[in-house]
């Protein structure tokens, strides 16, 4: 049944942002569970779902439209979110669930609104992951990136090259970037990393994405801000850094299926650039024949390859949601035949928290 779903997408939420950490999020998540259960406005919002409630992620965007009205200055609201300079105690719950039933009540038509939106994060820490690769491709080739990504979300990944990295390895900590980049990430790379180059060319960004988030719209802005939970300032931080060194060249995403851009954008290459198509968390939300489409054009483009203008897969990804994420790259170098060759790096973290580096180099 339909409520009991949605019963299990709650509770399945309410233990997830326990485990990482967000006891706002999880409050806010258990007055909505209990509000629904007893026929409150909640139920009103969400009863008969169209769709999977946990694959829909209903509960975060009911904790979503919550925090996009703290955000939006609610003052009934916006004490409890750090986002909004406030603070939450286990002691403010009565008084937070007063406030969310009362905005609940008042404010149907703009949650309606709201709930139509799937949460997007666009996590900048996954650069910390796909950063490796980056720079194997670019010592390898010698060429600026041709940088496409497929579920850019909205596109700030596509600017790793002007974050500042602090990287915990096997010998030592290592730094990468610009000391003065407003968003500095740190992560930790376990094994032998390769020496990074120290200069990597980008020649052109572009990204699609089925709901592109555009940064230059106030709205879509602080929707990716609601997104991240309220009571975590550090991933909030990143977020507002990320913005700021996109704002200075804003990245075009197309709205697009991923299935039939890639073919767009790998079969037709400039020459004196590497084309690496990549992708960090999206391949799990891709069904069979999207998967099959893209695999196709692949198999197609690498068919023929010159060596003025390689082709590069490259993936930090995972096969299906929840499963482990992986970073990894095929190559077709013009000299490497039509499979062109693989490199595995190995497992990752698929917030980009580490790397577990399995590639000798
Ligand atoms: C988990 S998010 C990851 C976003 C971004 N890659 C990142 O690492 O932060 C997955 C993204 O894939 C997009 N997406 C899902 N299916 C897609 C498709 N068929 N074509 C294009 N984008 C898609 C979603 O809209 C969402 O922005």
């Amino acid at each position: 049944m339909m409520s009991d779903k949605l019963v299990t997408a709650f509770e399945a939420q309410k233990q997830a942002c326990d485990l990482l950490g967000s006891p706002l999020t999880r409050d806010i998540v258990g007055f909505c569970c209990a509000d629904f259960v007893a026929n409150g406005p909640v139920a009103n919002l969400v009863r008969g779902w169209q769709g999977d409630p946990l694959n829909d992620n209903v509960p975060l965007r009911l904790a979503g439209f919550v925090h996009h009205t703290a955000l939006s200055g609610d003052a009934s609201l916006n004490g409890f979110f750090a986002s909004c300079d406030g603070a939450y105690h286990d002691s403010d719950r009565v008084t937070l669930e007063t406030a969310m039933r009362d905005l609940f009540s008042r404010e149907e038509k703009a949650a309606r609104r709201f709930l139509r939106s799937a949460p997007q994060t666009n996590e900048t820490a996954r650069s910390a992951m796909l950063l490796l690769a980056f720079s194997e491709i670019s010592k390898r080739f010698a060429m600026p990136l041709r940088l496409r990504e497929m579920g850019a979300s909205a596109g700030l990944n596509m600017f790793f090259d002007r974050f500042h990295y602090t990287l915990q390895t096997d010998n030592g900590t290592r730094d990468w970037g610009d000391k003065k980049s407003p968003l500095s990430l740190e992560a930790t790379w376990r094994g032998t990393p390769p020496d990074l180059t120290d200069k990597i060319e980008v020649a052109s960004r572009r990204g699609c994405d089925l709901f592109p988030v555009d940064i230059s719209n106030a709205d879509a802005r602080l929707k990716l801000q609601s997104w991240i939970w309220g009571d975590m300032p550090e991933r909030r931080a990143r977020l507002l850094a990320a913005l700021q060194i996109a704002d200075t060249a804003p990245p075009q995403i197309d709205r697009a299926d991923a299935a039939g851009w890639v073919a767009a954008q790998i079969m037709q290459r400039p020459v004196g650039e590497v084309t690496v198509l990549y992708h960090s968390i999206v391949w799990p939300y891709l069904d069979v024949s999207q998967r099959f489409a893209i695999e196709s054009a692949f198999a197609q483009a690498g068919e023929d390859v010159r060596p003025d203008a390689p082709l590069v897969w490259l993936k930090m990804d995972g096969r299906e949601l929840g499963t482990i994420a992986r970073l990894s790259y095929r190559i077709w170098s013009g000299e490497n035949g039509p499979q062109g060759e693989e490199v595995i790096i190995g497992p990752c973290h698929p917030h980009g928290v580490d790397l577990e580096i399995e590639a000798a180099f």
